[in-house]
């Protein structure tokens, strides 16, 4: 099941760190490599000795060893896995993450690392429960992480509680169901994200944008990478963080984000959900336009590329689902007929971006799906959902179109 499978294991000091070797023992029993990390805290508990016999790996620990540096840099260990699993998860390494310290072998690699991560917290119930702990949890989750446990029941410490780490043969079920289990409809594919505005300068200091936050196409990579996608966003400035699990490339104008995509394919899906500028200034300046008494500049615009039509007709690379938004204020459904059409894509996610429902830069959207079938002349019509819950819903959509879906 896990043929195959890199795991970089951090091993943080908690008491419960002695789990890790029948951890180690499952996870090699299924076909995985793995390579730990022990961290200081981690070695009072257990030896790299043992971790080193169970994993037949070198063991590491030490940013400052010349010698690991110079044979495997700490950014090349994260980069070498397909997974980093933290276990146990101690509340300390849990507030580090949370606030993006680097402060040790462990940490460093875990802030360095684009690669998804899955943390499984064991601590003595009251470090649990306290609000520090848990709204560090809750920010590490909401940027992706994934938690498995920890479990309610007697601690070492005498007490009872939540904080007990999840048993070995729970966290190696996670790690199963993240590789290809049920949940991942869409491992094997790759699918290719557009998000945000772009900027299109008129000068080296003033740009045109739009309000477009980019909460929705980046909802959207999340959820295809949670299905199990491989997947690239390309995405226009915005102030998000990088969903995890997800290779990000960060572009300006029209013309970058249309380069970036085209680098991208081939991919099994296109979704392009960027807000990208019509128009952009024919010649921006290469310097500061300066009043000089002569009145506003007339500034000359002219068409930007059509990201979505040019994926659209990529001819032998265009992806075998390519789906568009499109953002209207009046005649919704009508319109984004017609965009399907002209645009040459499968799908169109119609919304109605009129100011008074709140879409554009909002947390909420309403969505008519068209070209997907649909008992209304294909057309689906959506409750009101939350960005996140039309990404997940369009993401359940595509999974089932590719065959696999719940
Ligand atoms: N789109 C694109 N490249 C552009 C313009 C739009 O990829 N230069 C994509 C958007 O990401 C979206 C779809 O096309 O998926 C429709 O965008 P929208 O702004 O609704 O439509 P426009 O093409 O800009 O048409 P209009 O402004 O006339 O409504």
């Amino acid at each position: 099941m896990l043929a195959g499978k890199r795991i970089l294991l951090t091993v943080a000091g908690g008491i419960a760190a002695y789990k890790c070797h029948d951890l180690i023992r499952r996870l090699r029993e299924r076909g995985a490599a793995v390579r730990c990390i022990l961290t200081e805290g981690g070695a009072q508990f257990v030896t790299a000795l043992s971790l080193q016999a169970l994993s037949e790996d070198k063991v590491y620990g030490d940013i400052f060893s010349l010698t690991d540096e110079s044979e495997m840099g700490h950014i090349q260990l994260s980069r070498e896995a397909d997974l980093l699993v933290v276990a146990p998860a101690t509340a300390d390494i849990l507030a580090k993450m949370a606030g993006g310290l680097a402060s040790d072998l462990a940490t460093t690699v875990l802030l360095a690392t684009d690669k998804p991560v899955m943390v499984a917290p064991a601590m003595n119930v009251r470090m649990w429960e306290h609000a520090a702990t848990q709204a560090n949890i809750a920010m590490l989750e909401a940027r992706g992480v994934i938690r498995i446990g920890p479990d309610e029941g007697d601690m070492a410490c005498g007490e009872y509680g939540m904080g007990r780490m999840a048993e070995p043969e729970a966290i190696v079920e996670a790690i199963e169901d993240f590789f290809g289990g049920a949940n991942r409809p869409l491992a094997g594919r790759r699918a290719l994200v557009t998000s945000g505005p772009t900027r299109e300068p008129i000068d080296p200091v003033r740009y045109i944008a739009n309000h477009s936050s980019g909460k929705q196409g980046h909802a959207i990579a999340a959820a295809l990478a949670g299905l199990g996608a491989e997947t690239r966003l390309v995405t226009g400035p915005v102030t998000l963080a990088d969903p995890a699990g997800v290779e990000v490339i960060h572009v300006e104008t029209a013309r970058d984000m249309l380069a970036a995509c085209e680098a991208a394919l081939p991919a099994d899906m296109a979704v392009c959900a960027a807000a990208v500028a019509d128009w952009r200034v024919a010649e921006a300046a290469d310097e500061k336009l300066k009043k000089n008494g002569g009145g506003p500049p007339s500034l000359e615009m002219i068409e930007n590329p059509d990201i979505l039509k040019s994926l659209a007709g990529a001819g032998n690379l265009r992806p075998a689902l390519v789906v568009g938004f499109a953002a209207e204020t009046e005649n919704v459904v009508a319109n984004a007929k017609k965009k399907r059409k002209a645009k040459g894509c499968d799908w169109i996610l119609a919304n109605d971006v009129s100011r008074a429902t709140g879409t554009f830069g909002g947390d909420a959207n309403t969505i008519h799906l068209i070209g997907a079938g649909g008992s209304k002349g294909g057309v689906e019509d959506w409750p009101r959902m939350t960005k996140e819950e039309v990404a997940g819903r369009l993401a359940e959509r595509i999974a089932e179109h590719f065959g696999g879906g719940s």
